[in-house]
């Protein structure tokens, strides 16, 4: 059942082209509304929302964090992110006006489900996005969104992420609709730039020998630096996680402007160190990018350079350029993500690791 691949977790990691392409399939008609499904929050309900808060745990959890940026960017409504077993120790502040949407591939994840309760305790919406029918989760929640990665058996998630990201742009853009803040056609734009991510998920697919030839050229490396800006940050803690659970070595993720806050210190010869950079645009995220590059590698950093096609600026500093399909900023994510789930499992499979069953993890973690 792993279709000739190895690993269940590469088997997923190739799914994603269709995980990504179900998850948006009839959702929406061109000019027409999108449809959510167990929407059982009314339009005007959702009118009022002042406030949304984004509560996951681990990889859903920086789902949450991409969230934010389409969010507060689509529906110009102020929007919190917070992993689920912090959340409702601090006091938060919480009433009918506001949402609370909950990121779980499992659906059962307990400090998640104790998040929802709390949350409807204070008399807020709560609406779910899930990939798993019918578990507690969704059961527990005003509204659903299902993603339809289909079922993930790998501890790791790969699909499940993608998915989930997806939902969040929907979910954002519905918002948008709904509090007329995004018309018909500026929505349709956005959902055809969404759709033609399947085949850019299919191109890193493709290109996925690179993170092969890389986890070989890496092996041995003790510690590996993931840096990121914008929604390229929780990129870059997603493949520091994902090196960790699998290749149990010492993974971290930064966004690229603190460096020089601190982490450049840890900067020393040969420390291999991936760099998302954003398109070129908005913001000089690109520019600003690729001055921490320059200056990681002056320090002796291996930079591994993730960066869109046509991008020059890059080149002079990238001892392994890995590229990506040019599409818009707040989609990166979902292209940028992949090559680095594909150098997590080759790492982990060379180091010789269980990929599909990491030491001391489980799928469902269904304590707190
Ligand atoms: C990482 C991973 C975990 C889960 C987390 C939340 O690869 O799989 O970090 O993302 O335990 O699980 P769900 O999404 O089922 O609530």
């Amino acid at each position: 059942e792993k279709g000739g691949f190895e690993w269940f977790m590469l088997k997923e990691i190739d799914e994603q082209p269709s995980a990504v392409a179900d998850t948006l399939r009839g959702r929406h008609s061109p000019g027409g509304l999108l449809q959510l499904d167990e929407m059982r929050i009314s339009d005007t309900e959702l009118r009022e929302v002042d406030k949304i808060i984004v509560i996951a745990c681990g990889t859903s959890f920086y789902a949450a964090m991409v969230a934010k940026y389409a969010i507060e960017h689509w529906t110009r409504t102020p929007c919190e992110v917070e992993l689920a077993s912090e959340f409702r120790y601090r006091d938060p502040i919480l009433n009918k006006s506001t949402l609370v949407v909950t990121i779980s591939q499992s659906g059962e994840t307990m400090d998640t489900l104790m998040a929802i309760r709390y949350a409807r305790q204070q008399r807020a919406r709560v609406l779910s996005i899930c990939n798993t029918n019918g578990s507690t989760i969704p059961r527990e929640s005003d509204a659903v969104i299902y993603t339809h990665a289909g079922p993930e058996v790998a501890v790791a998630s790969t699909k499940g992420f993608l998915a989930q990201v997806v939902a969040c742009y929907l979910l954002a853009l519905y918002i948008a609709q709904v509090k007329g803040m995004k018309y018909g056609d500026e929505i349709d734009g956005i959902l055809a730039e969404i759709g033609r991510i399947p085949d850019g998920i299919q191109r890193m697919l493709d290109e996925g020998d690179q993170m092969r030839k890389l986890a070989t050229e890496l092996a041995g490396s003790r510690s590996i630096l993931f840096l990121g800006r914008h929604v390229g940050y929780p990129v870059a803690l997603e493949g520091a996680l994902k090196l960790k659970e699998l290749a149990y070595i010492h993974a971290e993720g930064f966004a690229a402007g603190e460096l020089k806050h601190g982490p450049i210190a840890v900067i020393e010869q040969g420390l291999p160190v991936f760099v998302i950079v954003p398109p070129k645009g908005r913001d000089q995220l690109q520019e600003k990018t690729v001055s921490n590059i320059q200056e990681i590698r002056a320090r002796g950093a291996r930079t591994i350079v993730l960066a869109e096609d046509g991008d020059e600026d890059v080149v002079p500093y990238a001892d392994h350029l890995i590229r990506l399909p040019k599409v818009p900023t707040l989609l990166q994510p979902l292209v940028s993500t992949v090559p680095l789930q594909i150098f997590a499992a080759e790492f982990a499979s060379q180091l010789g690791h269980d990929v599909d069953q990491p030491r001391n993890l489980a799928k469902s973690v269904t304590v707190e």
